[in-house]
């Protein structure tokens, strides 16, 4: 088995993380115990930080023990393995607006202890101040302000805390070819972060650039 980051392993061609709760899935993904530890399959066509890890990231900035904020966890399958990651030390944050989602996330925090559950928009931070100073601020929000967010949430980071965002073209504007919009969000983050790395998602995910920021 090689340890790609700390935490996150690949066996076999598989991308792993070892489970925090054993005999506990989160979505139905594939367990294995290797030498009496038992890890979850990562598929990375269903988490855009999994095919961040596939397409080649260089820095991982969310390790055991990381403080992180999570915008757009939906029923908290990336979340997961974040929760995974950090580990018994660690705590993520996880923002999510919509309610129907919120309930399965809440399932999730039932069996996770370092996942807390935030029902809000992630474009009003000031609704979850009480976060406090996090490590990473991780975004994957399908929406039409997704920069704007982030910059918003960058008050969570110091100077030099990092940023991981997906950017999906489509949700910002159908009309404008993806690298046209690539650029204007990477102009607009500019502002606050530098920009570390630009990871394209294809073939897991089309039409998505991730990038790795770092607070100015
Ligand atoms: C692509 S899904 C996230 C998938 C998830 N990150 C994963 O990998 O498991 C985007 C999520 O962002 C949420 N979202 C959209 N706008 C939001 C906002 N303003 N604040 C918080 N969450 C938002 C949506 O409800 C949706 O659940």
């Amino acid at each position: 088995m090689i340890e790609l980051f700390k935490g996150v392993f690949e066996e076999r061609g598989k991308l792993l993380t070892r489970n925090l709760v054993p005999g506990k899935k989160a979505y139905g993904e594939d367990t294995y115990k290797i030498e009496g530890v038992e890890y979850r399959s990562w598929n990375p066509n269903r988490s855009k930080l999994g095919a961040a890890i596939r397409r080649g990231l260089k820095t991982m900035p969310i390790k055991p023990g990381s403080k992180v904020l999570y915008l757009g966890a939906a029923t908290g399958t990336t979340t997961s393995h974040v929760s995974d990651i950090v580990g018994e030390k660690g705590e993520v944050y996880a923002v999510e607006i919509a309610a129907h989602s919120m309930k399965s996330l809440l399932q999730l925090c039932e069996v996770r202890q370092n996942v807390i559950p935030i029902l809000a928009d992630a474009g009003k931070p000031q609704d979850y101040e009480e976060v406090g100073d996090v490590d990473v601020v991780f975004e994957d929000v399908a929406h039409p302000e997704q920069a704007e967010m982030m910059i918003k949430n960058a008050r969570f980071l110091k100077k030099g805390g990092y940023g991981m965002i997906a950017i999906k073209s489509q949700s910002i504007d159908v009309t404008k070819k993806p690298a046209e919009i690539y650029a204007r969000v990477e102009k607009e983050l500019e502002g606050t972060f530098e920009i570390v790395e630009r990871i394209d998602l294809e073939p897991f995910e089309m039409d998505h650039l991730f990038l790795l920021l770092r607070k100015k």
